[in-house]
């Protein structure tokens, strides 16, 4: 519900648990009144009715327009803390008085209200266009609230898009350029937000290529703390969500927690500032570094998104509640889509570079045996690209690989009951490609420098449309001839020397190619779904998962190192979305050799996938990954739909306990993975959650064996009865089905 009380021009933002408000003052600046969590008894007739709380009596008066928690922070006024919007206007709004000089660029924006509109429909910048429905398809209210600069013809419009049962308000701004110059903006975030003062305790990621989604837990201290990518993409040092709350005020599952997640995925920003007076503000947006954003006259730009939530529930709660937001708004669902992710097969680690018809087909005909339902072809199917150094860009079937046509497999996997897919990386080129010998003019660079490769290879420039086009035809025609109903969607480098015929404007213009590209082709094929790869997990975050259906989280798929990763991954984003492969007993990338089961409980925990050479496996073997398919399948509704609850994190026993409930309490699934343990310690049994006390649970092991029972009250109150193998590498999964 959006209120706005025209006596004391207040608006009051009420979602189910909590509000967010903020106030045109006397000078007709937006004044952050609050944001937070709202008393359970209260109703909608409880607001804020903008009693003044920002009483500066301890800020030096002419310190204070610095810190004002104006709702946009524009400098000019404000030059000693960190802006939402800083512009150049490169003329002035009225004549020089005899004397003056004019001190150009001028860089003051003030914005002073101008009116306010709710609507239904409002969409943020670069939303998918492909038009493909999302699950919740009730409208949701946004709140408008236009702004103007009284000198320059400049209006900033701030809106809040609001999902009241999930807490979550969707926040950008539409920034038009009504004058008679052009406007260029030197830092552009979506948003500001103020925090209550001293929530300064920071839950985020970190990590690198193999070791994504780190978790991390932080105090801020005064100044600004960044997080970032300084890329085409989202990239793998940091992901683009965070968690703040007041240190030793919450926990797991209790708590206050403030929460947000940036709907982008190139060159991002997120400003986590703490005052001096202990105020905590969080600036989130496009990275400023080689930034260009120009408005000519007439001209508007719509940002994306940030999505900022509260959770009375801890970290779990904000983390369910992100999940629910992504699998209920974000997430493409087509009308036709099959309810679960499929189980996939990708052929990567099976056969690298030495693909071939006779290879494929056996693996193919293997995966369907033991339950697979989508085959992907990976890297190394098209044009010369025997290895990594040449082919990229050449989207043709290579006859070499497949010379009666890549269609004998298609076929074979379709009548094998299974759908095809294939491994692509639309946005790169090697220099030893046809692609490039046509057009070396295509990618980015500085001319008569030198061109950096990393992997041997070079990034298109998506700068140019034509590009963008060639792009698109080759990806559509591929899908249209081979029946392709998935694309695992790569990008391996991180960009150098970033010449680009549209400029600095590059970092935004590659986002957006990229997204069209992806938008057009679900648009022409429903039927298509994509996954977002970057080399690993270097480009997840919503902007994504409004055009992909899943994410491959780290090219890391060792089961110890994984169990971190996919906790990290799980803070901002949902199971269903994340895909988790079975790979070889010797893990390629760390060495480490796992057991079967340990590998399949941790992969379970996502959208499963197989990625291991079954044509070295016996048929034993064989049996062994069908089962646990077939057990996947029975628990796969829970896992995809069921919400989340951490029940032991790494951090105390390098033991990680999750379940999976369905959210009426009637199935849950049960997932303990033991990384370390010390003989002697002893760790309490995990308490259940989500279930109803008064039903009485079987539980499930993998052989569909009953190895407990007892009520749901039981269940969470004792937990299930620990195991008495505790190991380094212990793991099981079981599956908990109400049966009166
Ligand atoms: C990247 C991906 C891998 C694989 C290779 C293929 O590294 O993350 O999964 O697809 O590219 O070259």
């Amino acid at each position: 519900m959006i209120h706005f009380n025209s006596e004391t021009r207040t608006f009051n933002l009420l979602l189910r648990s909590s509000y967010y408000a903020f106030q045109v003052d006397a000078d007709g600046r937006l004044i952050h009144l609050g944001w937070g969590p709202r008393p359970q008894d209260a109703s909608g007739e409880d607001q804020i009715s903008g009693k003044p709380v920002f009483e500066p009596y301890n800020i030096p008066w002419s310190f204070i327009t610095q810190f004002r928690p104006d709702e946009v922070l524009t400098f000019g006024e404000i030059t000693s803390f960190y802006p939402t919007l800083k512009v150049s206007f490169p003329g002035l709004p009225v004549p020089l008085k005899e004397g003056e000089s004019p001190h150009l660029p001028l860089r003051d924006l003030r914005l002073r209200y101008a009116g306010y509109e709710i609507v239904t429909g409002a969409k943020p910048g670069l939303a998918p266009a492909h038009g493909l429905p999302v699950r919740e398809l009730s409208p949701r209210e946004t709140l408008r609230v236009r702004l103007q600069d009284p000198l320059q013809s400049l209006y900033v419009t701030l809106c809040y898009r609001l999902d009241p049962e999930h807490d979550i308000i969707e926040r950008w701004c539409e920034l038009e350029n009504a004058g008679q110059q052009p406007v260029s903006f030197d830092i552009c975030c979506f948003a500001s937000l103020h925090l209550p003062n001293g929530t300064n305790e920071l839950t985020s990621v970190s990590g690198t290529w193999a070791r994504e989604f780190t978790p991390q837990r932080q105090r801020l201290s005064q100044g600004v703390q960044m997080m970032e990518s300084r890329n085409l993409q989202t990239g793998h040092n940091s992901n683009p969500f965070f968690m703040l709350n007041r240190p030793g005020q919450a926990w797991e599952e209790s708590g206050v927690v403030y929460f947000g997640a940036l709907a982008y995925s190139g060159a991002w920003q997120i400003a986590l500032e703490q005052l001096p007076t202990l105020d905590i503000r969080l600036h989130a947006g496009y990275h400023p570094f080689d930034f260009q954003l120009d408005l000519a006259p007439g001209e508007r730009h719509v940002t994306p998104a940030l999505v900022i939530g509260v959770s009375l529930q801890g970290w779990g709660g904000a983390s369910r509640r992100l999940h629910d937001f992504v699998r209920r708004h974000v997430l493409p669902c087509p009308p036709q889509d099959a309810q679960w992710r499929p189980v996939l097969y990708n052929s990567w680690e099976a056969t690298y570079f030495n693909l071939s018809f006779e290879n494929q087909v056996e693996l193919a005909r293997k995966a369907a045996s033991i339950g697979v339902e989508l085959f992907c072809v990976d890297d190394g199917w098209f044009g010369a690209r025997r290895s990594d150094t040449a082919g990229l860009g050449d989207w043709v079937v290579s006859p070499d690989v497949f010379p009666g046509g890549l269609e004998l497999l298609v076929d074979e996997v379709h009548r094998l009951g299974m759908q095809f897919g294939l491994w692509v990386e639309p946005e790169m080129v090697n220099p030893d490609s046809d692609l490039y010998r046509l057009h070396p003019d295509w990618v980015l660079h500085f001319p008569g420098r030198p061109r950096t490769t990393a992997r041997n290879q070079l990034i298109l420039d998506f700068g140019r449309t034509e590009v963008v086009e060639h792009i698109f035809s080759l990806l559509d025609a591929l899908v249209e001839r081979y029946s392709i109903a998935f694309f695992k969607w790569d990008m391996n480098r991180l960009a150098t020397e970033p010449g680009s015929v549209a400029g600095k404007a590059i970092w935004r213009r590659h986002v957006e190619g990229v997204y069209r590209i992806m938008d057009r082709l679900r648009q022409q094929h429903p039927g298509l779904d994509i996954q977002t790869c970057s080399g690993g997990g270097g480009r997840i975050d919503l902007g994504m998962f409004g055009r992909t259906d899943q994410a491959w989280v780290s090219d890391n798929t060792d089961a110890f190192d994984r169990v971190r990763i996919q906790e990290g991954f799980s803070l901002a984003y949902p199971a269903c979305c994340m895909e988790a492969w079975v790979t070889h007993e010797k893990n390629h990338i760390t060495q480490r050799v796992t057991p079967l089961n340990l590998r399949f409980d941790v992969a379970m925990r996502g959208a499963l996938g197989i990625g291991s050479s079954l044509n070295e496996l016996s048929q034993a073997e064989l049996a062994e990954y069908a089962s646990f398919i077939q057990f996947y399948k029975m628990i796969r509704p829970v896992v995809q739909a069921g919400e989340l609850y951490r029940l032991e994190r790494l951090e105390e026993f390098d033991a990680s306990v999750i379940e999976y409930v369905l959210p009426d309490g009637s199935e849950a699934v049960y997932s303990e993975v033991l990384r370390d343990h010390q003989v002697g310690v002893f760790r309490p049994a995990a308490l259940l959650k989500g279930l109803q006390s008064r039903l009485v649970y079987m539980v499930l092991d993998r052989s569909n064996t009953e190895v407990y029972r007892a009520t749901g009250y039981e269940l969470m109150v004792q937990g299930i009865p620990p195991a008495m193998l505790d190991y380094p590498g212990y793991s099981r999964t079981l599956y908990l089905r109400a049966v009166q």
